[in-house]
């Protein structure tokens, strides 16, 4: 196993504007000579994606909905991100496991402690002391509210887009709720700003933290 491989993830609620900074990661990283894998949870695999598109449509109850969404982090993990991190690569990977605790726990209100143990089970791997955990989480926090009025009529909203403020506003305590438990690991980015603004934070953060030479990617 490589020491070099990289777990960076983006989180935040839906409408945070996360995902339109994943081109220009990839390309500062490739600029620096890294090989980059661009995944996303729920999918990143075949599989993963069969049983995103359960997750994102039908309706379920709370326990189904987390067991199908690890099963797909348990898929993903073993083809993408695991091989990825062992050849020594940048996996940039559009949300992970904080999403579930948001979402499924914070959101539905599921039992927070069984998805821990979940989170254990899935994030296992034989040789590794601790279970697979992102090294660093970018959290695109911005007021629910604000997040909405970005997603109106931007296209056709699935399951969680469809959801009222009110749950987004549970999902967004249950990001805070993670990041106070895991200081070390998140990156709070203030995602009201504009977006060059978002980006600058992004890149200082990632410089901060000796993974990024400070670049021109854009
Ligand atoms: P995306 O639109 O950012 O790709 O995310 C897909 C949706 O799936 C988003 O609304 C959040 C939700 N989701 C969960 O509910 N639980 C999870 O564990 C993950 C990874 C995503």
């Amino acid at each position: 196993m490589s020491d070099n491989g990289l777990f960076l993830t983006l989180e935040g609620i839906d409408g945070a504007g996360k995902s339109s900074h994943l081109d220009a990661l990839e390309a500062l990283f490739r600029a620096q000579g890294r090989e980059v894998v661009r995944t996303r949870e729920p999918g990143g695999t075949p599989l993963a994606e069969t049983l995103r598109e359960l997750i994102l449509e039908q309706l379920m109850d709370p326990l189904t909905e987390s067991l199908l969404v690890f099963a797909a982090r348990r898929d993903h993990i073993a083809q993408v991100i695991e091989p990825a991190l062992a050849r020594g690569d940048v996996v940039l990977c559009d949300r992970f496991t904080d999403a579930t605790f948001a979402y499924q726990g914070a959101g539905r209100g599921f039992d927070q402690a069984v998805l821990s143990t979940l989170e254990q089970w899935v994030q296992a791997e034989a040789g590794r002391a601790a279970p697979l955990q992102p090294h660093i989480t970018l959290w695109f926090d911005l007021a629910p509210g604000i997040a909405a009025q970005r997603l109106a009529g931007a296209r056709v909203p699935d399951k969680f887009e469809a959801q009222p403020v009110e749950f987004f506003s549970r999902v967004a305590q249950g990001y805070a709720a993670r990041a106070a438990a895991d200081a070390n690991r998140f990156v709070r980015i203030d995602a009201s700003q504009a977006r060059d603004q978002v980006w600058q934070q992004v890149e200082t953060a990632l410089v901060a933290r000796g993974v990024l030479n400070r670049g021109s990617a854009r």
